[in-house]
Order: C-alpha cells, then sequence, then structure tokens
C-alpha cells in the first residue's frame, strides 16, 4: 500500500476530483446529494444518445435538468457537463449545436461504454478500434460549438487491447478535444480489477492538454496511487463515491489539511439514502424509489459490513416506507 502522508501532500498541488457519469445511476438527484459537500469540482450526466436525428429539448432537460438554471450546476453550485453518445458526426454537430442552444457550458463526448447493444450500433467503446473516427467525431463536434464552450472526451484503453491506447487519445486531443477521462480499462476488462492507472501515464506523457485518472478510486489510498502512477492532477470517480458518499469530502480534507476525516458511519450512509428517497418520490413511483435505493445499498455494501448487513436485510422488501424503516432501525 502506498504511504498517504503530508509530506505527499505538500509536494504536490491539490487536484481536481470529477464524479462520473454512469447511465441509470448518478441522475440529478445523485449529483445533487454527492455535491453538497465540498469535494466534486465537476459532474458529467449519463449519456445522451444519438443516433441519426436531432433530439428534442425535452431530451437534454431530461438528462440534464440542471440545464433549467442558468449556472447549469447542481444545487451545490458544482457544474454539470452533458455527455453525448453515438458515431455519425453529421448526427453528433447537430445535437451539439442544439444542446449549445439550451445553455450547455461544456460537452463531453463517450469513447467508452461497453455495452453491447451501443457497441452493436457502433459506439461508445467501439470507435477506439480506429482513431480516425475517434478524431472525425470529436472534429465535427468541436467544429458545431466553435470555441463557445469546451469538448471534452471519455476514453478506454482500447477495445480488446491497448495497441490504440495512445493513437486515440491523440486523435481526440487533435480534433479539439480540450481534456480527456481515461478509464484505466479496456472495453473486454470490463470492470474486472485491476485498473491499469500507469497506462493512463503512457498517454499523458504524448498529450498536451490535461488527462484526468479514472477507474477504480475506492479509498484515500487509491486516490494517491491512481495519482503517483498516471501522474494525473486530476481524478474522476464513479463508484467509489456511491459505495462513500463521503469519499470525495475525504480527498478534499485530506487535500486542504493533511487530515484523515473517521469513516462513514451507517448513520450518516442512512441519511444519503433517506434523502434520495425523499427526492425521487417527488417524480417517481413508490416501487421504483424502493430499487433505487437499494441500488444504491448495494454499491454501499461491497465497502461497508453494515450496509451489507442492511442489503440482506432489507433487499426483498419492495414498500418504501418498510425500506425506510429497515434503514433507520
Ligand atoms: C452502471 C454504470 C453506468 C455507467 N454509465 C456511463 C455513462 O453514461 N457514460 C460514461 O462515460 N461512463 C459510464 N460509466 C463508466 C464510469 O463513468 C466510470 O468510467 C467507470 O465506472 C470506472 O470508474 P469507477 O471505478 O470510479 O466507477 C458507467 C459505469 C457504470 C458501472
Amino acid at each position: 500500500m502506498v504511504e498517504v502522508s503530508v509530506v505527499n501532500l505538500l509536494q504536490e498541488p491539490p487536484g481536481r476530483l470529477g464524479l462520473a457519469p454512469m447511465e441509470g445511476v448518478i441522475d440529478a438527484h445523485t449529483r445533487d446529494l454527492l455535491t453538497r459537500q465540498s469535494g466534486f469540482d465537476w459532474t458529467v450526466t449519463e449519456f445522451v444518445r444519438v443516433v441519426d436525428a436531432r433530439l428534442p429539448p425535452r431530451v437534454f432537460h431530461k438528462h440534464c435538468p440542471e440545464l433549467l438554471h442558468p449556472a447549469v450546476a447542481t444545487p451545490g453550485g458544482v457544474p454539470v457537463h452533458l455527455q453525448l453518445l453515438g458515431s455519425d458526426p453529421k448526427a453528433l454537430a447537430a445535437n451539439a449545436r442544439q444542446a449549445l442552444s439550451l445553455g450547455v457550458t461544456s460537452l463531453d463526448l463517450n469513447f467508452g461504454c461497453p455495452a453491447k447493444l451501443v457497441n452493436r450500433h457502433d459506439g461508445g467503446a467501439s470507435l477506439l478500434r480506429d482513431p480516425a473516427r475517434v478524431h472525425a467525431v470529436v472534429a465535427a463536434v468541436h467544429e458545431a460549438v466553435g470555441h463557445a464552450i469546451p469538448v471534452t472526451a471519455k476514453l478506454r484503453l482500447g477495445f480488446a487491447d491497448r495497441r490504440l491506447a495512445v493513437n486515440c487519445a491523440l486523435a481526440a486531443e487533435a480534433g479539439g478535444a480540450r481534456q480527456l477521462v481515461v478509464h484505466a480499462r479496456t472495453r473486454n476488462e470490463g470492470y474486472r480489477p485491476p485498473a491499469h492507472w500507469e497506462w493512463i501515464g503512457r498517454i499523458r506523457a504524448r498529450l498536451s492538454i490535461p488527462v484526468v485518472a479514472n477507474g477504480d478510486i475506492w479509498s484515500l489510498e487509491d486516490y494517491w496511487r491512481a495519482r503517483t502512477l498516471s501522474g494525473c492532477r486530476d481524478v474522476m470517480i464513479g463508484r467509489g463515491a456511491l459505495a462513500d458518499p463521503w469519499l470525495a469530502p475525504r480527498i478534499r480534507h485530506w487535500q486542504l489539511t493533511g487530515e484523515r476525516l473517521p469513516p462513514t458511519s451507517w448513520a450518516t450512509r442512512a441519511e444519503v439514502l433517506t434523502r434520495f428517497a425523499a427526492l425521487q418520490r417527488s417524480t417517481l413511483a413508490e416501487r421504483v424509489v424502493s430499487s433505487l435505493i437499494k441500488q444504491w445499498l448495494s454499491h454501499m455494501r461491497a465497502r461497508d459490513p453494515e450496509a451489507a448487513r442492511r442489503f440482506e436485510r432489507l433487499k426483498r422488501i419492495s414498500n418504501l416506507d418498510a425500506l425506510l424503516t429497515g434503514l433507520a432501525a
């Protein structure tokens, strides 16, 4: 394990923390809850899937309700970037213009999605098989929005292997991307550990734009190891922030003070889940809210024995009141 010390802290400037996009998991309510404490510097929406047509405003507002507020930020003031997924440069450009007209302040392009359905239609990580296509997509979107807003990209290390990792990143940069997030695995590696943080370092060494390290940051130690092995100042965190909603505040606190916050208590976790239920209940049916709570509890259980015990006890309950009582008891 890498020793996390104040000495390391003093040698390095604090880095930025991004909240990762997670389709079907991190929606506007989750972004809101995870950015109420200081920690995250930016967040990204679930992907908006672009096939051919220009999508109506309601699709953008559904993925990014924060567009209805002038700052396009969470209630805690953290900027929200909108993510597009697709493979047709023209269609992506048309939707980028549409997003711009609706007030988007930053556009992210998805080159990482491993889903079979998405890849079969040539979207997400399947574009990593051909750097020229990565370039064409980024360039088309960049040209569509001019210099009005930044275009960024999120990549994996490759599709089946890592041979094109650096070329795809260079292609995105040449197309006009202002920043890359790299999830340190190939598409075929799915979410299997380990994350190859040192490979992000190889990419970073060849690019002049900021490269953000992503994948398997579950703790303060992982955070520092990912930074050390990738050489990146900035990281993006997805599942780790669900497993421990205090992970980003914990990292930020440590960056600023060199002190470790105590582990996140069950009471704090239960409070987050209860607030989550109340937010979701304003728009969704009780049954759906119950399964969303169990989904988040399931993310917590891998890292917290009390969450694991509660999950086992509550996993078959679909009545929302009973579930909330079970969380609080
Ligand atoms: C359920 C799920 C949904 C995801 N949805 C998206 C998405 O919409 N866009 C995207 O770029 N990445 C998506 N990802 C990938 C994450 O953003 C992130 O790159 C990956 O989970 C690795 O980071 P982590 O170990 O911190 O979770 C998703 C991952 C998961 C597990």
